[in-house]
């Protein structure tokens, strides 16, 4: 007999063109109803361009009606906003308060580490004015969509990822906006990016406590923030400010990491403190959160970065980053 399950199971092996998720991580099946041999499915067409909803109801008929007893497929396809049918477990936003220390390379490398252990992940870059995410995963190809929405574009190992520079004519393009339109752009990432269903986003920030970092705080529902600094770091009153900011606005801080921390030295596995002692504990209790992990200066990792290979990069740093943040958002379950 044909089930509910069955016909989910079938509509697993339906990629939705653009994103090469299927129907069910895009959250895409409304219902299924059954009657004797009849099935009708609603699907919702958010971000689907016209002509790859024909061939979406085509396939979905295929595919359901090699199923045994099924003996007519009958497809609905209704609009509606990206935002009811995301569905995202944990949200957490790279922030810092001096620019340049590592937050876009940190924010990658979560998203890296989340998905090598299986997870489905997506980041979405909220540095509109810098955007650097696309590149450190080798991304320039434009995002399809329709008016009711934009799907985002998948890396090389499958997470999801929007960018302001995804959307522009040409990367070089420079975006020249005030705070308002910013934040604007910020909230479209949210709302009207289909994300689907993930069990991780990533948020990468633009550097400070200014209009982007107060849109993402008070706009999506985030889980925590990791704040990023290195040990160039003067006092912990940069950091202090950026903790200060997340407690404000009721947002948890799951911790801090120092990035650029130390140089590991080939030869003799010693750790080289390039730019003075670890400020580790001590912005860890500045800002009254645990230390995540120390991240060394490695050049190789900015290599890959500028080569757009950023997913290649695994370290025992980075599994103990990982490892903490993981712990750290189950504390605030
Ligand atoms: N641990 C590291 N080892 C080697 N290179 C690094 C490391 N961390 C950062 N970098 C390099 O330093 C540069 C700045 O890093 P990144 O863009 O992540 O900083 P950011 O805090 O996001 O900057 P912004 O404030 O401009 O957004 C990049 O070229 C990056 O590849
Ligand atoms: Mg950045």
């Amino acid at each position: 007999m044909v089930t509910k399950n069955l016909v989910r199971k079938a509509l697993d092996k339906v990629l939705v063109p653009g994103v090469m998720r299927n129907l069910i991580q895009m959250n895409l099946v409304r219902s299924i109803e059954i009657k004797g041999g009849e099935v009708k499915i609603t699907l919702a067409s958010t971000a689907i361009s016209a002509q790859s909803q024909d061939w979406l109801r085509d396939k979905v008929i295929t595919v359901v009606s090699e199923l045994s007893e099924v003996k007519e497929v009958v497809v609905d396809l209704v609009e509606v906003k990206p935002k009811e049918l995301n569905q995202i477990q944990s949200i957490i936003a790279v922030m810092s308060g001096k620019g340049g220390v590592g937050k876009s390379l940190v924010a990658g490398l979560l998203a890296v580490a989340f998905a090598r252990d299986g997870k489905e992940v997506g980041v979405l870059d909220a540095d509109i004015t810098g955007p650097s995410i696309p590149k450190m995963f080798g991304l320039n190809v434009h995002p399809a969509g329709n008016e009711t929405g934009i799907l985002p574009i998948l890396s090389k190992s499958g997470i999801e990822v929007m960018s302001m520079n995804l959307l522009l004519p040409n990367e070089d393009e420079a975006v020249i906006w005030r705070g308002p339109l910013m934040s604007k752009a910020i909230t479209q990432f949210w709302e009207e990016v289909l994300w689907g269903k993930l069990d991780y986003l990533v948020v990468d920030l633009p550097p400070g406590t200014a209009d982007a970092a107060l849109t993402v705080l008070q706009t999506l529902p985030l889980s925590g923030v990791v704040e990023i600094f290195t040990p160039q770091e003067l006092t912990g009153m940069i950091v202090r400010k950026a903790v200060k900011m997340a407690r404000k606005l009721d947002v948890r801080v799951l911790g801090v990491i120092e990035n650029m921390s130390y140089l590991l030295l080939p030869e003799t596995g010693k750790k080289l403190e390039v730019f003075g002692r670890s400020k580790g504990d001590e912005m860890a209790k500045a800002s009254e959160a645990p230390l995540l992990g120390r991240l060394p200066i490695d050049p190789q990792l900015a290599k890959l970065c500028d080569e757009g290979n950023i997913e290649r990069y695994s370290s025992d740093a980075l599994s103990q980053i990982f490892a903490n943040v993981g712990a750290a958002l189950n504390e605030s379950k």
